[in-house]
């Protein structure tokens, strides 16, 4: 159990909120946990129409938690039991829409988790990243199926490959969002949408969303990735580029190969 992650439901919404604003969200295996339960519980719950996922403070998420990572990289294993990759099958599972609210920073995961999610709104002033590269990593969550698919390959390729960030305007031009709206809007917006999914006719809905996606592909590709990513986790390139985050300082990978 985790206070990081809440849930509420109401009116045939689940919200799923991000919960640990001190560390910008950065998502935890408790956490995973948690998210893994409400998405698995959003699929089966009758009650449940929408996910919408949301989070407190100024960040949506910095991604997944880097002190993890180190802990993780330093076991030989990368088993697909973790609560990360739970996490990740029950969103490619979901067959009913899912909604973010996304305001402030949305790195790694953060961006990731996005394509997952049907209907985006983004603030015009988030910034939205994925620097697998800059720690020495590689894509997860099927994003480099997704993401080439939403923005074209250049842009993707930049985005994983430099790092940096691409503002919540140019997410909603490039089609990673439905929505850039001012920051103070941004929760009321995906509030509104998500209600107005609840009300649709919810067989029709799923089986739009299960025609449009195809889950087991997905999760296929989610391991794929998944072991791509193990085997860099533990690689003394990342351990250098983790070690320069908690140092604050640059990584420098002259030396690690
Ligand atoms: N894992 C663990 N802790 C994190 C974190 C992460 N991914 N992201 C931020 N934090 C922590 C910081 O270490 C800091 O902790 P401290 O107050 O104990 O020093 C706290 O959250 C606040 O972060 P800070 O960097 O001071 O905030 P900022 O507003 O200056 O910058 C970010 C925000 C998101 C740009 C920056 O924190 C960042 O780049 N985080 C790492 C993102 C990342 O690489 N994620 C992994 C992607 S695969």
């Amino acid at each position: 159990m985790t206070d990081h992650i809440r849930t509420e439901q109401k009116d045939g919404v689940l919200t799923v909120t991000l919960n640990r604003p001190e560390k910008k969200n950065a998502i935890t295996q408790a956490m995973y946990a948690a998210l893994a339960e409400a998405a698995e519980r959003g699929r089966t719950d009758d009650a449940v129409r929408v996910l919408l996922v949301r989070a407190e403070g100024d960040s949506f998420s910095a991604g997944n938690d880097i002190g993890d990572f180190i802990a993780i990289g330093s076991q030989t294993e990368q088993p697909f039991d973790m609560s990360v990759f739970r996490f990740l099958k029950a969103m490619a599972d979901l067959d009913k829409p899912a909604v973010a609210a996304v305001r402030g920073r949305a790195v790694g995961i953060g961006l990731t988790l996005l394509l997952h999610c049907d209907i985006v709104v983004v603030a015009e002033d988030a910034l939205l990243s994925a620097p697998f590269v800059n720690l020495a990593l590689g894509p997860e969550a099927a994003s480099s199926l997704l993401l080439p698919q939403v923005v074209g390959h250049q842009r993707a390729f930049e985005i994983f490959a430099l790092g940096e960030p691409v503002d919540g305007r140019t997410a909603a031009a490039w089609g990673l969002a439905n929505r850039a709206v001012p920051s103070a809007e941004v929760e009321a917006t995906a509030a509104d949408l998500a209600a107005r999914l609840a009300a649709r006719a919810p067989n029709s809905i799923r089986t739009t969303k299960r025609l449009m996606r195809d889950a087991a592909a997905l999760w296929a590709h989610m391991q794929v990735e998944g072991e791509a990513f193990g085997r860099q986790m533990r690689s003394p390139e990342a351990m250098e580029a983790f070690m320069a985050f908690t140092q604050k300082r640059a990584p420098d990978f002259t030396k690690a190969g």
